[in-house]
């Protein structure tokens, strides 16, 4: 059983500046609630009651999104208006958020290997911080139920387009199952040429202890950074790992035009914003 799940969200957000130079990317909102509020949710949506938060210095913010503010409760409350902070206060009941801090951003395998005391001797999720999901089942929960039939690190995989190989971690493998790979291969960033499937990996792992080993001999790979992917490649030479698509749809938070796509999209699932938003985007787009 999956109990704990880590969460880096270490990283400097470049492409969401100027907006996350003093705000964190990952509590930028995706509507009413910080994109790093979903991740934590999914992760409790499978079962965790444990959670890691890989940040930095200048990310304590992330932090404080997860503890109780007793004043401003207090403020609601007295106004009649707590059910503004009900999605966080429940969440916070359910999950033990903590912390640890990244000293340097040194890429997201060294991001990864900061959780090593934390987990201690047992496997976990870990899900990047700048990534969201929905409709279908969490895929948080897709891979927890994968581990436990498998009993391997399983990846979750997007299949994505032949032109957009080179801006992912791409896995090469064979089908055991429906949506299921035993991985040979994984490489991060590959020309499109050289890539060994459309499969990329979407920001969600299960991961054995064995990463941390593997992270400890990993060197700076693409763009002078401690990778995962190559860490996992010189895991699948100790032990076996499984790749499963996952049955959901992804929204990459770190860049503006995914962020707008991602608010927009929300929107319009939600029936009494829709109805508002439909005419008002309608209208702009019609005039020049
Ligand atoms: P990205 O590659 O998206 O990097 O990281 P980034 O710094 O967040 O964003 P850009 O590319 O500069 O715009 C993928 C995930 O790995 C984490 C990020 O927070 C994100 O969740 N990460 C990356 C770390 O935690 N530490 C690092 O040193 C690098």
């Amino acid at each position: 059983m999956i109990r704990k799940a880590i969460i880096p969200a270490a990283g400097f957000g470049t492409r969401m500046l100027p907006a996350a130079k003093a705000v964190p990317k990952e509590l930028l909102p995706i509507l009413d609630r910080p994109s790093i509020q979903y991740v934590v949710e999914e992760a409790v949506a499978a079962g965790i009651d444990d959670v890691l938060l890989i940040t930095s210095r200048d990310k304590k913010a992330v932090e404080d999104h997860f503890d109780r503010s007793l004043e401003l409760e207090q403020r609601l409350k007295n106004s009649g208006k707590e059910a503004l902070l009900a999605s966080i206060n429940s969440l916070i009941e359910r999950v033990k958020v903590h912390s640890v801090r990244q000293p340097e951003q040194r890429g997201l395998g060294d991001a990864v290997y900061q959780a090593k005391r934390h987990v201690g001797d047992e496997p976990f999720l870990c899900l990047l911080g700048d990534t969201i999901f929905s409709a279908g089942k969490p895929p948080a929960l897709q891979l927890a139920e994968a581990f436990n039939r498998l009993g391997t690190c399983v990846i979750g995989l997007e299949e994505v387009a032949p032109e957009k190989v080179d801006r992912y971690g791409i896995v090469g493998g064979t089908a055991v199952g429906d949506g299921v790979f035993k991985l040979d291969t994984l490489i991060e960033k590959p020309a499109k040429e050289s890539a060994p499937s459309r499969l990329a990996i979407a920001a969600r792992y299960v991961l054995t202890p064995a990463i941390f080993s593997c992270l400890e001999q990993t060197s700076p790979g693409r763009g002078g950074e401690i990778q995962l992917t190559d860490a996992l490649r010189l895991l699948l030479s100790r032990e076996p790992i499984h790749g499963v698509v996952l049955d959901a749809r992804r929204h990459d938070i770190g860049n503006p035009l995914d962020w707008l796509k991602t608010n927009l999209l929300f929107a319009s699932r939600d029936p009494a914003l829709r109805a508002a938003l439909a005419p008002m985007v309608e209208e702009l787009f019609k005039s020049p």
